[in-house]
């Protein structure tokens, strides 16, 4: 039986064990996305305190492409140097480190607020930006986007990363795309579920090949948008399927997108209703024959359900957010079986809506 601390291989990556910190926007970069002292210290506590594999949050692939002004970013060379710092920071601890290529669509609160060029495939705002109407970009410019991706890919390899995620999920532009409910298109970006894939697929097929063939490559997916109209795990499970024959090393199941409801609560089960969406797309994949790892997340607040989601098979890697924001050294204490010294997330979600960081873990170390 598999266990959350035996080592992993992801695509030739050896991670030293199964929990990923799940990517999560700091703001702690400059306003030109440059990475900064604090998010450097930020990112080397958590790999100090035992995560296997880090995400690196979702990092602009162009400018305009930027949710927030302080976002992380990886569109110019200027911006190397501090990624090459960062990446020797948590590769001296043991850890490795991926970075999420994203692109935020419609969805760029900092666009919206400085009336830059919001873009996305149909008209329509985001539900949660509902006076910030999107240009819908032509064919040509869906595919000019793509070398921003390819671009950020390479920079990603000489900065020194160790994987790729592609952001496919929570509502930006690749999901933007692959949903019925943000693409109302009828060329080939649109339509159907093939249209709604090409462009992400043409994303993930330019980072592999700007990565190298052996680099691995993964998607991030939200497995239940959680909208009317929306995709439910049925669709999910047929675009992971096409992503992983498509190239992907792994699919990352989250789940949600602006406007939706919160997850469900998993009446009956002990793990959110997101974990078992994971657990849905790895059942999906094998009968499949495809055997890309599946990272499961969502509300994995304790060890134990950790341990239960790698033991019993629902997925092969665990991220974990939220409990490692308020504890960072939440890996190491797990490992040692230290459990009950864990300073637990509460789920107050100050860190979504207020502050960055762990506000509660601030006022409790004082
Ligand atoms: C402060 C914060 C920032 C986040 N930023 C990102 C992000 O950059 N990319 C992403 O895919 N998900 C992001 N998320 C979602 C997390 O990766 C994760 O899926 C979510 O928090 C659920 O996991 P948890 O219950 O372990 O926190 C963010 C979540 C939080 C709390
Ligand atoms: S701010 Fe609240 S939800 Fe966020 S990590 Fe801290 S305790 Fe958990």
């Amino acid at each position: 039986m598999p266990s959350l601390f035996d080592p992993f291989h992801l695509n030739g990556l050896r991670l030293r064990n199964r929990v990923v910190m799940a990517p999560m926007v700091s703001d702690y970069a400059t306003e030109d996305g440059e990475v900064t002292l604090r998010l450097i210290s930020y990112y080397g506590e958590r790999a100090d305190g035992g995560v296997g594999l880090i995400t690196v949050e979702a990092t602009a692939v162009s400018p305009n492409g930027r949710l927030g002004q302080n976002q992380l970013g990886i569109w110019a060379d200027d911006q190397l140097q501090g990624l090459r710092y960062l990446v020797e920071r948590i590769h001296a601890t043991g850890a490795m480190v991926a970075v999420q290529l994203h692109h935020a669509g419609r969805q760029s609160s900092f666009g919206a607020r400085t009336h830059a060029d919001l873009v996305a495939p149909s008209p329509i705002p985001s539900p949660t930006l509902p006076l910030s109407k999107p240009r819908e970009l032509a064919p040509a410019e869906v595919r000019a986007i793509v070398p921003d991706f390819a671009r950020a890919a390479r920079r990603a390899v000489t900065a020194g990363f160790d994987a790729i995620e592609v952001h496919a999920a929570h509502g930006y532009l690749l999901n933007q795309f692959l949903s019925p409910f943000s693409n109302y298109r009828t060329d080939e970006y649109g339509g159907d579920l093939e249209g709604r894939l090409r462009f992400p697929l043409e994303v993930l097929s330019a980072v592999r090949a700007a990565a190298g063939p052996d680099f691995p490559v993964g998607v991030r997916i939200s497995a239940d948008e959680y909208v009317p109209g929306g995709h439910t795990l049925a669709e999910s499970a047929v675009v992971a399927r096409r992503l992983v024959e498509s190239g992907a090393h792994y699919i990352h199941v989250s789940s949600g997108v602006p406007g939706g409801h919160a997850p469900p609560d998993a009446s009956g089960s002990d793990f959110s209703a997101t974990v078992l969406l994971a657990r849905g797309v790895k059942q999906v994949l094998t009968v499949n024959g495809l055997a890309a790892p599946v990272i499961a997340v969502g509300r994995v607040i304790r060890p134990s359900t950790a341990r239960r989601i790698v033991e019993e098979g629902l997925a092969d890697l665990v991220a974990v957010g939220r409990a490692v924001l308020a504890d960072p050294l939440w890996v190491r204490k797990a490992a040692a079986g230290l459990d009950d010294e864990i300073r637990v997330c509460s789920g107050c979600r100050d860190c979504i809506h207020h502050e960055r960081g762990c506000p509660p873990l601030a006022k409790r170390a004082g």
